[in-house]
């Protein structure tokens, strides 16, 4: 194996807003972990795109963006997207589409990026708005399905006398997207230790089933899928129910499974309750190809006030560093992983530096640190 003189070619797409702040932390924290680990070589590329750098120049990205992108980056990390013009509004594409949405949603269904895997994990330290449940009761991964559902770019709307009559979103679920999404779900539940209730390795398949076609095709395939995986408990709920079922008893869920605006929408409940949205990574993951990303988004409101939290992004770097040393079995590549996350959990755990967002419950009293300081605390903490 030459795993040493590999050379990693990473893409980095901090955006717009407050990507342009969290991006660069996580590429800080990145660096200094290889630094520690000593490895993988790593190259990265950063470039503009989104919605800033449309109203400059007229496209979303360059051409060479995005040929290096899509063609020549062995892993990306992507900030956010949406900028606010000067009219004051979002920046639009002629389409209605926000300006950024090809990056994104693009890069998911060009890079056949078919499973938006996004940890919901309650680290201690961090406060959660649901009553007497602490980091014990929630460690869940939901795996989204990222090519189709309603985001299948079937759609459109119908004028007439310039008046808008009707428009459509047609939902597409197939079976090859189910099966690789749940299987890919199956494969995660296999390597953990099962949910915080009853160490019971569980993937839950949330759909629509009692109503929707679609949903009854994804949870038919699920339990196809599940016939291989015997040590997996299969579980079941409808979403509207799901939601609050994982207020209720968290502690339930180990690995969820859900078609692409389900997912969507829980992913969202699910940053909520592992306190907040700067805290939910994701890796948008394909056979060949991954991207990283935080689920929030640009935070128009935020940008340049340097107060929004980086963890989001830098436990994304973590992900991305994981996907590589599965993807090219790279032993530093999974140390770099692991410093990141104990890093990140020493932090929070002790307590004293934290951004505005956890400075809530026991931690009101704390003066918030800004986005720098937080990322330098990451870095302090790396290797101890
Ligand atoms: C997400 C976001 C995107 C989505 C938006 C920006 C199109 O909400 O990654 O969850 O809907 O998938
Ligand atoms: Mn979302």
């Amino acid at each position: 194996m030459t795993i040493l003189s590999s050379k990693y070619k990473i893409a980095t797409l901090p955006g717009d807003g407050i990507g342009r702040e969290v991006i660069p932390i996580a590429m800080k924290v990145i660096e200094s972990a290889i630094e520690k680990v000593g490895g993988p070589n790593v190259q990265f590329h950063s470039f503009e795109c989104g919605g800033e750098h449309y109203l400059k120049h007229n496209r979303e990205w360059s051409e060479e963006t995005e040929d290096f992108v899509k063609n020549e980056a062995d892993a990306i990390l992507l900030g956010a997207i949406g900028a606010i013009g000067p009219d004051g509004k979002p920046v639009r594409l002629p389409d209605g589409n926000l300006a950024g949405y090809n990056v994104v949603i693009g890069l998911r269904m060009e890079l056949d990026l078919f499973a938006n895997v996004r940890p919901v994990k309650l680290f201690e330290g961090v406060p959660t708005p649901l009553a007497n449940k602490t980091s014990e009761d929630i460690d869940m991964i939901i795996v989204r399905e990222n090519t189709e559902g309603l985001y299948a770019p079937i759609r459109g709307a119908i004028e007439r006398g310039g008046e808008q009559e009707l428009a459509v979103d047609v939902r597409m679920i197939t079976r090859k997207g189910a099966e690789r999404v749940c299987r890919y779900a199956f494969e995660i539940s296999k390597q953990r230790h099962g949910a915080p209730i009853d160490a019971t390795k569980r993937v839950t398949c949330v759909d629509k089933s009692n109503l929707l076609a679609g949903c009854r095709l994804f949870r038919k395939v699920f339990k196809e899928i599940a016939v291989d995986y015997p040590q997996v408990q299969q579980d079941f709920a409808y979403v509207d129910a799901w939601t609050q079922w994982c207020i209720r008893e968290p502690e339930h869920y180990d690995v969820v499974v859900a078609p692409n605006e389900f997912g969507d929408i829980i992913t969202d409940l699910g940053g909520a309750i592992q306190g907040g949205m700067g805290m939910a990574p994701a890796g948008n993951i394909g056979d060949k190809k991954a991207v990283f990303e935080p689920v929030h988004g640009s935070a128009p409101k935020h940008y340049g006030k340097h107060d929004t939290n980086p963890v989001a992004s830098i436990l994304a770097g973590a992900m991305l560093f994981k996907w590589i040393a599965d993807a090219k079995s790279d032993r530093h590549a999974l140390q770099v992983a692991r410093a990141i996350e104990n890093a990140v959990e020493s932090v929070l755990k002790e307590g004293h530096i934290r951004t505005y967002d956890l400075c809530r419950g026991k931690w009101e009293k704390i003066s918030p640190a800004s986005t720098e300081k937080m990322g330098d605390a990451v870095i302090e903490a790396l290797g101890k």
